[in-house]
């Protein structure tokens, strides 16, 4: 059931409270582009509206209680667009970071980069060094921005630097992989949501994903709001998680104690 409430003179739907939330929700934000050529729009309109959903949706995830947010803003392979779309990506970071980062750091999050420095520009890195630094200590919704990532690129750095630790062959397990991912201190996401209804990964966390729920819907990014993100959350609650497990053995474990 959702109700229509007023809120600072904007009608908003009010929702029905979710029966699961995820701990870590990572977003590959697809559609911007298709969501402004639908409106005779360039593809920088598109970008520029999917910046101001993205706005919405840490607000809404700060909201319905997402501890953490990874966001897939530009991929290594984002490098082969168009020179002036990849100089816009990177003039977006740049804004948001000017023109959020007093907002995020009062609302308690804690934002993180994932993904390689090195390449970008030096006054752009060292903001996204600076933004990270000043919201260190927030501990309401860690956001990872995903910006110069790629999940093999990711598994390349840790493999070389437990190679460079001196770790040797035998004593490398999944658990020393995960300690030199990005994202080593933090839980796996539960669910990875994709838009525009492409159901790829494209290379967006491809360790940490391995057992993450995945979500697609035709949505185009600018348009995911609020209400959306919702609809996703609360898919989540409905599935069964089985870790490789069985379903008999998922159902004991969810019996109560004393029941057959
Ligand atoms: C994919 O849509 C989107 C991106 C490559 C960029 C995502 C960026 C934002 C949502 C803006 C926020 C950005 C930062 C840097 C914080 P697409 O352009 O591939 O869309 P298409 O597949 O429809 O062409």
């Amino acid at each position: 059931m959702a109700l229509l409430t007023r809120e600072n003179g904007h009608a908003r739907l009010d929702l029905p409270p979710l029966e699961k939330v995820p701990t870590h929700v990572a977003i590959i934000m697809d559609g911007n582009g298709r969501w402004a050529r639908q409106r005779g729009l360039p593809r920088s309109e598109g970008h520029r509206q999917g910046t101001e959903n993205l706005r919405h949706i840490i607000r809404a995830a700060v909201e319905f209680g997402v501890s953490i947010m990874t966001i897939y803003a530009f991929s290594t392979e984002n490098w082969s667009r168009p020179r002036r779309e990849v100089r816009l990506l990177m003039r977006i970071l740049e804004m948001m970071i000017d023109r959020e980062l007093q907002e995020l750091y009062d609302e308690g999050v804690q934002i993180r980069h994932i993904g390689e420095l090195n390449g970008i520009e030096s006054r752009l890195a060292r903001k996204v060094r600076d933004a990270c630094d000043y919201t260190r200590g927030n501990q309401r919704l860690i956001l990872n921005v995903a910006f110069n990532y790629g999940g093999r690129d990711e598994i390349v750095h840790a493999v070389q630097r437990i190679v460079r630790d001196g770790i040797p062959a035998h004593a490398i397990t999944e658990a020393t992989i995960s300690d030199y991912v990005y994202t080593s201190d933090l839980p796996d996401p539960d669910l990875i949501i994709r838009t525009s209804g492409e159901c790829r990964l494209s290379n967006f966390l491809i360790w940490q994903g391995a057992y993450s729920e995945i979500y697609t819907t035709e949505t185009y990014w600018p348009a995911f709001d609020r209400e959306e993100f919702h609809k996703a959350l609360a898919a989540y609650g409905k599935r069964r998680r089985r870790f490789g497990r069985t379903d008999e053995q998922i159902d004991a474990e969810y019996r109560l104690p004393g029941q057959a």
